[in-house]
């Protein structure tokens, strides 16, 4: 595991922008699986603004690690802020965007989506094999749309499953364990002191820390980043 901690959210951003721009340089093709949330909001303002950084976005194709089940025009929707703040403003060929229909029963979307996986993306072990994870973690611990009070979708047989959230009920579908642990690279994205003392747990492994989905994050390919800003890494300094 890798810890980068930046001072604000924006050269959290312009820290995590980078590594993705050497992934596109390195590789043929990256496939990425990508979160909703504040800090991936900024990421993606920060990667339209800086053209600069010549990111060749043809040979980039988006999937959604999770999305809630919504229209794509709702402005809950994870692939609407997308859009927004990304696919609106550079140049990606709409073939290479695999969006989760959100607005499809979460059930049937569930299982097309998962085989969108399986027919879309290169296998590893017999599993769908993304290049990068984007992941945020709720101040609950939870991670992609897997929360603490469902935590046994994380060991699914599936590639995707339905979620609801704890709170306002809304349904969700998440990708799960085995598809995010066979990733190539995953990277967490969190910001703000709200996170900090399930930081300090997960990465130090105190306290509750088997009780949140962001702890089974590890990826066989131990390739394992947390982009943290000074705050939600406050409690690490000890
Ligand atoms: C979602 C997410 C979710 C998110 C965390 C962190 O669709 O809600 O994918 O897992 O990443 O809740 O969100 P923040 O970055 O806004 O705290």
């Amino acid at each position: 595991m890798q810890l980068i901690i930046s001072s604000s959210k924006e050269s959290l951003a312009e820290e995590f922008s980078y590594q993705f721009q050497e992934l596109t340089e390195t590789q043929a093709s990256v496939h990425v699986a990508l979160s909703g949330g504040s800090t991936p909001k900024v990421v993606f303002d920060y990667l339209a603004a800086h053209v600069e950084l010549e990111i060749d976005w043809s040979k980039v194709f988006f999937y959604w690690g999770d999305e809630r089940c919504v229209a794509p025009i709702d402005s809950e929707s994870n692939y609407k802020m997308t859009v927004d703040h990304l696919i609106s403003k550079i140049s990606i060929p709409k073939e290479n965007i695999f969006r989760v229909q959100g607005e499809n029963d979460p059930d049937a979307e569930a299982i097309r989506y998962g085989k969108v996986l399986d027919q879309s993306l290169p296998k590893a072990n017999g599993i769908p094999q993304f290049d990068l994870v984007m992941l945020g973690m709720g101040d609950d611990g939870h991670t992609a749309s897997i929360f603490p009070d469902s935590i046994n979708l994380w060991d699914s047989a599936k590639n995707c499953e339905v979620a609801t959230h704890p709170d306002s009920g809304q349904k969700r579908v998440t990708i799960t364990g085995k598809v995010i642990n066979n990733a190539k690279r995953v990277t967490f994205l969190v910001t703000g002191a709200s996170k900090a003392e399930k930081v300090r747990e997960i990465v130090k492994e105190e306290g509750n820390f088997r009780s949140y989905p962001a702890h089974l994050v590890n990826p066989a390919s131990a390739d394992l980043i947390w982009f943290l800003d000074e705050e939600a890494a406050k409690n690490l300094i000890s």
